[in-house]
């Protein structure tokens, strides 16, 4: 099940241009472009005539024109134009998605249009903060999206699968704080007197030892930023102090579902050093990228086990706390969900 009546990331804003892009949101197959104006429009990526994904088209000014047999819509759905016929083809209009553009991505809206509200979007400051930059990427992932909210909710594993870059023995022996205000679940780690990890060493300047931590934020149904830093022994003093002291980040995570099992991660990070280093930043972005890659090994191949097991469940213990509790509120919307669907039917 989806949950729908959210906004979803559906691009990176410089994805979106003049030329007709396909994605599949929550089941739903959407195809978004740039008018002139630069304003972004989002329809259903199938032809209202004989069903051709609508993202094969032309784009002519601000409408977009059919490739099979040049049907015109413009940016509200409406069809304008069929070449060929004098038929009034006022019934052929393709569904709209409401969209907004903020920190950086494209959000399109699932569920009911008039519920469409901007201020519903996730709190992503680190994004467009003064003082900082962000940048990143994203990846079609062949897994639940859950999995990758469990995977970013306990970040124990970054010693296993991520040992040449952020992980480190360290993270297993630091104790791990779970708590949540309301619906928004929190999972923290402080690691005070560790080596500096590789990743680190490079963002932040620092050789030696270092006070590390984690700070793993659930924003539900799909979000999850990840305040993360070093910083010299002493200087920050506690994972409540004064982090921005330190080499301090946001690791920024945006799960859109694609099919059940199927998802759309789009990562990146806002940093608040060598923020007027855009050479720096494309380095950052590398190292992420490739850092998050080995995650998405690891989701498709535990999604791939789930589905050969059918009949077993997934286990949880004490590291698991915050990807439980986000689930549980997941599983609580959904619920709602069912309840209001019935409710109308
Ligand atoms: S399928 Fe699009 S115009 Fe015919
Ligand atoms: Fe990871």
């Amino acid at each position: 099940m989806f949950i729908r009546n959210q906004w979803y990331v559906a691009a990176w804003d410089g994805e979106v241009g003049r030329k007709p892009l396909a994605r599949t949101l929550l089941g739903e197959p959407v195809v978004m472009y740039r008018k002139i104006s630069g304003e972004v429009v989002a329809l259903a990526d199938a032809c209202p005539h004989r069903m051709l994904p609508l993202s094969m088209g032309m784009i002519e000014g601000d409408d977009l024109r059919c490739r099979y047999h040049g049907v015109k819509f413009n940016a509200a759905g409406q069809c304008i134009e069929m070449p060929g016929t004098a038929q009034k083809l006022d019934f052929m209009k393709a569904k709209t998605y409401p969209v907004v553009e903020r920190y950086r991505f494209v959000w399109v809206w699932i569920g009911d249009a008039d519920k469409a509200d901007p201020d519903l979007l996730p709190d992503l400051w680190p994004c467009e903060k003064d003082g900082w930059a962000f940048e990143g990427g994203a990846y079609f992932i062949k897994a639940n999206y859950k999995l990758m909210i469990d995977n970013l909710m306990d970040l124990t594993h970054e010693t296993h699968v991520h040992p040449g870059s952020i992980g480190q023995a360290e993270i297993l022996e630091a104790p791990l704080e779970v708590s949540h205000v309301g619906d928004d679940i929190f999972v923290k780690r402080w690691m005070p007197g560790v080596e500096n990890p590789p990743f680190w060493q490079m963002n932040s300047g620092i050789r030696g030892k270092v006070d590390r931590w984690q700070i793993c934020h659930f924003m539900a149904p799909h979000a999850v930023i990840i305040d993360v830093g070093v910083a010299p022994v002493g200087v920050v003093g506690g994972i409540d102090g004064e982090r921005t002291k330190g080499a301090n980040g946001f690791v920024i995570d945006l799960m859109t579902p694609s099919g059940e099992d199927t998802c759309w991660y789009f990562w990146g990070l806002a940093r608040s050093f060598h923020v007027d280093d855009p050479g720096f930043g494309q380095r950052a972005k590398t190292a992420q990228g490739k850092v998050f890659m080995e995650d998405v090994e690891i989701l498709e191949a535990q999604q791939a086990s789930i589905d050969a097991n059918p009949g077993r469940r997934l286990r949880a213990f004490d590291i698991d706390g915050g990807s439980v509790r986000a689930r549980a509120v997941l599983d609580r919307m959904e619920k709602a969900q069912a309840t209001q669907a019935a409710a109308a039917e």
